[in-house]
């Protein structure tokens, strides 16, 4: 430790230890008795000038049966956050505020043969964040890693996100969407952790489906789309039988699609933002999309996941909508990226044969047809109209929904793109990955 994080680690013990015996009611005086020292060299300890040795924060966490280093709320509580789904975008997100929070925050992640997590590669070795390999599939791992954390909230954003791929997977996207969501209620149950632990499970719009009322609120009708949604459902339905049958407070974030830098490649809005880098910067020639009609409520991941800790922090546990009550098309995203990449685009034609055709940017460019339309990229039933109505988040929690514009978002993602692209320089012309793969229609 530097003599600065010396200096920080003893005032956290010494504000810890002074919070824990408000809580309590207990004295200096007691507590002197309790460690065995005289009441002058207790109190000099809560100043935190003098620093504590092993021994004093060995005794001073068995006295009082919490670890004293660990951070705390200021009743004295711990402060311990379990993320599933940590590697993720929102997981990432997440992560950052909860330490900035001074959580103690933990995640699971799986193995996988590519050791590189990159949204939190900046976050590990960071004091108070830590990892545990763990698989939504298997029990034991869950219980293992809940025994040994006991957090006092867990955030379930662990899924197979994807809804095109949840046809393809749909047995392994039921195993980890829906069962789950029921092997982290059991698991804290196991613990004996019900009625300490809160819970976070990230439910979806896409439980609205095929949409019967525009916007949807808490209290639209549900009519699953896929098997992903179908999933969800289950886990949504779950969380709620846990909350009534044993009295635990589990709540649901219905949370309209959002998006951000850090968005997976494959899901529509990164896809575009990275072809309209990419084009604009000559290393690709056309984006090849699906349904350009579909609706979204798209939002920014990084204010989404603000909500997800306001939630557990309500007096009674609660499902709420978060969305920011705009709408906007495929096509209209497209448009709005490319420009944002300098290319002004028209959309002319119809179904299959819609193209998205550069009216004004650079000369080359001009002419070109960059946006075509393949069936590969259609979905078997696809949700094509979701709207959110997020005035209970707004009233209960105090969210504000309007705190990134639909431009913004989609100006974020381009400058970043246009910079990743950028760095990726003449290697991205040769390098094979996902994204062209996409581009190909060879995955979807
Ligand atoms: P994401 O980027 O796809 O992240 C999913 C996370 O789940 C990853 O960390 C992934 O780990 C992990 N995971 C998948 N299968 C797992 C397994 N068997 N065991 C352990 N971990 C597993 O998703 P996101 O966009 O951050 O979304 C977070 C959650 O919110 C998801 O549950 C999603 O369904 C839900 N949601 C998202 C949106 C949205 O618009 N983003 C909207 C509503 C709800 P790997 O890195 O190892 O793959
Ligand atoms: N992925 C993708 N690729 N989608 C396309 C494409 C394409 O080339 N072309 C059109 N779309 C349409 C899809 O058919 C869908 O209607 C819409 O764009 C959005 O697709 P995605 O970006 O893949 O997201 P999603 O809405 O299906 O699912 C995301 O949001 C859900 C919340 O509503 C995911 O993050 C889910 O995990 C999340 O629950």
């Amino acid at each position: 430790m530097t003599r600065e994080e010396k200096v920080k680690f003893n005032k956290l013990v010494a504000k810890n230890v002074a919070n824990i015996l408000a809580a309590r009611k207990i004295t200096q005086r007691e507590l002197a008795e309790m460690v065995g020292k005289r009441e002058a060299e207790v109190s000099r300890w809560l100043t935190g000038r003098n620093g504590f040795s092993t021994e004093a924060i060995r005794r001073l966490s068995d006295v009082l049966g919490v670890d004293v280093t660990a951070p705390m709320s200021a009743e004295g509580l711990r402060h311990v956050a379990l993320i599933t789904g940590v590697t993720g975008q929102d997981g990432s997100y997440l992560s950052e505020l909860l330490l900035e929070k001074g959580y103690e925050v933990h995640g699971i992640i799986r193995r996988s043969s590519v050791d590189f997590r990159e949204r939190i590669a900046h976050l590990e070795g960071t004091p108070n964040f830590h990892l545990h390999y763990a698989d939504m599939g298997d029990s034991m791992s869950i219980v293992k890693v809940i025994a040994k954390v006991k957090p006092t909230e867990i955030y379930n954003l662990a899924a197979q996100s994807h809804v095109q791929v949840s046809f393809d997977a749909p047995e392994f996207t039921a195993d980890v969407d829906a069962v789950g969501v029921l092997r982290i209620l059991e698991a804290v149950r196991a613990c004996h952790l019900e009625d300490t632990c809160r819970i976070y499970q990230a439910s979806t719009s896409e439980l609205y489906g095929k949409v019967e009322q525009v916007p949807q609120n808490e209290n639209t009708p549900f009519h699953p789309y896929s098997p992903y949604a179908i999933a969800k459902l289950y886990g949504f339905w779950i969380i709620k039988e846990y909350r009534e049958a044993y009295n635990m407070f589990c709540c649901s974030g219905i949370l309209f699609n959002h998006e951000s830098e850090r968005r997976g490649e494959t899901f529509v809005t990164r896809k575009i933002t990275l072809a309209a880098a990419r084009i604009a910067q000559g290393h690709q020639d056309c984006l090849y999309l699906g349904n350009l009609s579909s609706l979204r409520d798209w939002g920014y991941a990084k204010d989404y996941v603000e909500c997800m800790w306001m939630m557990l922090q309500q007096e009674k546990p609660d499902d709420f909508v978060i969305a920011t009550g705009v709408q906007h098309s495929v096509r209209e995203f497209c448009y709005e990226a490319f420009k944002c990449a300098g290319i002004t685009l028209d959309f002319r034609g119809q179904g299959l044969d819609e193209v998205g055709v550069c009216i004004d940017g650079p000369a080359k460019l001009v002419g070109k047809t960059l946006v075509r339309v393949s069936d590969d990229f259609y979905r078997p039933t696809d949700v094509v109209n979701l709207w959110g109505d997020p005035t209970k988040a707004k009233a209960k929690l105090k969210w504000n929904p309007s705190k990134t514009s639909f431009h913004e978002l989609v100006a974020l993602m381009v400058k970043h793109d246009m910079g990743k692209v950028a760095g990726e320089g003449a290697a991205a012309k040769v390098r094979t990955n996902l994204a062209e793969y996409l581009e190909k229609g060879i995955v979807r």
